[in-house]
């Protein structure tokens, strides 16, 4: 039996009013259909917490599709169903998500067994699932709306801050949890209880990373680097040899990590002033800068990142080699050897860097931004009769540089014309 609490008046302190008219809804709709009905999984965790969040996720003891289409007739919503799984989400017109799943048994119950009593089915369901913070239910059908339902002592796991699996198999039966447990324990910094990371190390070493499909792996990994600062998540991973087995063959030193730190720390000031990239593309040139070259196509593939993303590297090893042994750090030079990098490289290359010198390179970006010469292209074509070609692109490269030396915008023209006098052989040698 389940420790049981209402927490309806939580439920009403804490959420916002169109969102428990909705819970309510959805009790009756689970009453309408003889349904027990429930909130389960991160929203009642939060809830409990007091973290916003709405994520809807809710269990029913029956056909998830059926309730979904019982919704849609008494809203205007719209209905995806993935069959395999058995659930179905539900789409508000604004922008509201539930995702409602029938509860899943079949992991312990034998095929002929007749339905259990409703506790017990929701109980087997909380029970497959990931961490014991994560198990909790909340009943909505109206007799019983807001009974937290409490079955593995979960509330006090999520008081005391710990992070434990509800049997032995879990990491086994679904390996991506070893990062979701990195993840939960770094965002509400918990602690994985002794056991459970007994079993984790045990799932890593015993190569059970490598057996799920990259696609899940990456997707875990994409949502530890969307949480704050995940450099102390990524530190955890390296000590639990987790990195190892996700990029067999990384060389791991103190130096990576640094790069990794730094990566993360200045990713949101750098981000502003480049184009949109990953951050996941940038740790993994980070990885690959350490990792033997026979393993670079395996790791891409593997994980599908860009193909192009060797090339990337390369140049980006290139760009960083010359900066490295630069001694003028000017901002024409700057020019002269990068141009305006891409982000992922500009990512990359900045860590590699203290914070003075990525303080010039910050200053650069914003240099590049207010220095855009007004002459372009087409006016050398109109005004000066210049062919498409390298001869304009070099011109360009000149003028950019002499605007990011102090050259004034309106001296651009008598730039460009002093530079046509010049012999071409000349340009862009000076
Ligand atoms: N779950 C699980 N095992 C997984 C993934 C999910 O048991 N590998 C269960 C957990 O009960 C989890 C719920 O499904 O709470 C919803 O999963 P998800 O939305 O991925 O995570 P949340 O817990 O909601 O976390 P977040 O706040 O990051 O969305």
């Amino acid at each position: 039996t389940p420790i049981t609490t209402k927490v309806d008046k939580l439920i009403e302190e804490r959420l916002p009013r169109r969102i428990q008219t909705l819970l309510r809804f959805l009790g009756v709709v689970g009453d309408e259909l003889l349904m027990p009905t429930y909130l389960v999984g991160g929203m009642v965790r939060d809830l409990l917490l007091n973290i916003p969040n709405y994520d809807i996720d809710v269990v029913v003891e029956g056909d998830a599709r059926i309730f979904s289409h019982t919704v849609k007739r008494y809203f205007d919503v719209k209905i995806v169903e993935h069959k395999s799984f058995k659930t179905s989400s539900i789409f508000f017109s604004d922008g509201v998500r539930i995702d409602v799943a029938t509860a899943r048994t079949e992991f312990y119950e034998e095929p002929a067994v007749l339905p259990n009593v409703e506790t017990s089915t929701i109980k087997k369901d909380l029970y497959r699932r990931d961490f014991s913070i994560n198990a909790m239910a909340i009943k909505l059908n109206h007799e019983e709306y807001g009974l937290l339902l409490d079955f593995f002592g979960c509330r006090k796991d999520l008081a005391k801050g710990i992070i434990r699996i509800l049997h032995n198999l879990s990491f086994i039966e679904d390996p991506t949890r070893i990062l979701r447990a990195i993840r939960f324990e770094q965002r509400f910094g918990f602690k994985i209880e002794e056991r459970t990371l007994q079993l984790l190390k045990k799932a890593v070493n015993d190569g059970y990373l490598e057996r799920v499909t990259g696609q899940r792996l990456r997707d875990e990994l994409e949502k530890i680097l969307a949480e704050p600062e995940p450099q102390n998540a990524v530190k955890r991973m390296t000590k639990l040899d987790i990195l190892k087995h996700l990029f067999p063959g990384v060389r791991h030193s103190k130096e990576l990590q640094k790069h990794f730190d730094r990566l993360f720390t200045r990713w949101e000031t750098i981000e502003k002033l480049t184009n949109e990239s990953r951050k996941i593309t940038v740790m993994v040139m980070l990885v690959l800068e350490n990792t033997p070259e026979e393993s670079t196509d395996w790791i891409i593939s593997r994980y599908g990142f860009p193909k192009r993303l060797p090339e990337v590297l390369k140049t980006s090893l290139r760009i960083l080699k010359k900066l490295q042994e630069m001694e003028d750090w000017r901002f024409s030079n700057l020019y002269r050897l990068m141009e305006r990098p891409s982000a992922e490289i500009f990512h990359f290359i900045d860590a590699h860097f203290d914070e003075k010198k990525s303080n010039i390179l910050l200053k650069y970006l914003k240099a590049l931004e207010s220095n855009k010469p007004k002459v372009n292209g087409g006016i050398l074509i109109q005004k000066y009769g210049l062919k498409e070609g390298p001869e304009i692109k070099m011109i360009l490269k000149e003028l950019y540089c002499a605007r990011l030396e102090g050259l004034p915008e309106s001296e651009e023209e008598a730039f460009v014309r002093k530079l046509l006098k010049e012999p071409p052989e000349m340009r862009g040698k000076r």
